[in-house]
């Protein structure tokens, strides 16, 4: 029998809501509607995401979002058998709305909750692509908090195989951007003017590249982009873009061959890359192309689910529903778990 899970995303800057149905076993769940709401502009005058700001937007759109998503899908809401929400990590405020809200609908609709972890979120997004990916798989995980290689074996059953020490990598991407006077966030503006640039122009560091585990660090290429960038004063801003292109390759290089190095050290032949620093060209291109030589195929989400939105995290909650692994929620307690590593849902540590 195949259920309706609304899912609700709010953990950072992004609100979100979508509404799929579980299938048959093996089945891929399906989209039924999504509808997002970005607070970029909102938090562009600031340079930066503001807490307060964010949690308080959220709350002004997760109703109306809600309503468009039922009306887009034509569904009533007492046909929703599952409301999920993420339930960390991100911003305490910002996930305490979305908590909030999904367990006063489903307390109104009696029906069972279920908190979902942002990054089960982005790790399982490709699975909403036309093309979804099977497991096993190596899944490189790069969002604006978070970086890392995971062993994916199915649903539930991820094992970390490394991970970044300081800095994620849309973090490098952020401040990297912020010290050459780009706005907010940094990551996509970044990109666009590397586009413009000569990657070749500066010698940046590659950070643990040869350290021999699949462990990342972004902190010291931050600070040799600032020296870089103070060293070139007053000619910055012609070089600006050839900066911009140096610092993209250099945390682009590493992201590849960590990654290809995890498929090595894992033996497998599937690589899922999830999370916004997925939607960046050069890192789409250059991983395929290393992963074409090697006969291995790369699954990404589609473009405009890369960063955070709803449809993840209805889609996860589904999966997890369909696998048999859902913890569901009648009691309509909840918390929130802003800092949650995602080997604590692994089914090897339940
Ligand atoms: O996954 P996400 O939306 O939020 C978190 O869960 O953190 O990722 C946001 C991060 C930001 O650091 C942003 O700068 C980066 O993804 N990002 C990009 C691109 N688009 C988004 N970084 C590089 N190139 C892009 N095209
Ligand atoms: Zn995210």
């Amino acid at each position: 029998m195949s259920e309706l899970i609304l899912g609700i995303e709010s953990s950072c800057d992004e609100t979100g809501v979508a509404l799929v149905r579980t299938g048959a076993p093996g089945q891929t769940p399906q989209l039924l509607a999504h509808a997002l709401h970005s607070q970029i502009e909102m938090h562009q005058a600031y340079g930066g995401v503001v807490p307060e700001l964010a949690s308080r937007d959220h709350i002004r759109r997760v109703l109306p979002l809600t309503g468009a998503v039922l009306r887009e899908a034509g569904v009533a809401l007492d046909q929703v058998n599952v409301v999920a929400y993420t339930r960390g990590p991100g911003l305490a405020g910002a996930l305490l709305v979305g908590a909030g809200v999904a367990s006063a609908l489903a307390a109104a609709l009696d029906r069972p909750t279920m908190g979902v972890h942002h990054l089960e979120g982005h790790l399982l997004s490709p699975f909403l692509s036309a093309d979804p990916p099977q497991f096993p798989f190596v899944a490189l995980l790069v969002s604006g908090g978070h970086t890392q290689l995971m062993r994916v074996d199915g649903v539930g059953r991820y094992a970390l195989l490394g991970e970044t020490i300081d800095d994620a990598a849309g973090e490098a991407f952020d401040k990297s951007a912020k010290l050459l006077g780009l706005g907010y966030p940094g990551g996509p503006a970044l990109s666009r003017l590397a586009g413009e640039g000569d990657a070749r122009a500066f010698k940046l560091p590659r950070p643990l590249l040869h350290s021999g585990d699949l462990d990342f660090s972004f902190a010291g290429l931050k600070t040799a982009v600032l020296t870089q960038a103070q060293r070139l004063g007053d000619a910055l801003p012609e070089r600006r873009a050839d900066l911009a292109a140096s610092t993209q390759a250099a945390i682009v290089e590493v992201l590849v061959k960590k990654t290809l190095a995890a498929l090595a050290a894992t033996g497998l032949q599937r690589v899922v890359v999830a999370g916004g620093v997925g939607a960046n060209r050069l890192l789409r291109e250059q991983l395929d192309a290393a992963c074409a030589q090697r006969g291995v195929r790369v699954h990404y989400p589609e473009l405009h689910l890369c960063t955070d939105n709803g449809a993840m995290i209805a889609m996860a909650a589904a999966m997890r529903l369909q696998a048999g692994v859902a913890q569901l929620r009648r009691d309509y307690a909840f918390d929130v778990k802003p800092r949650w590593p995602l080997e604590e849902i692994s089914a090897s540590n339940p």
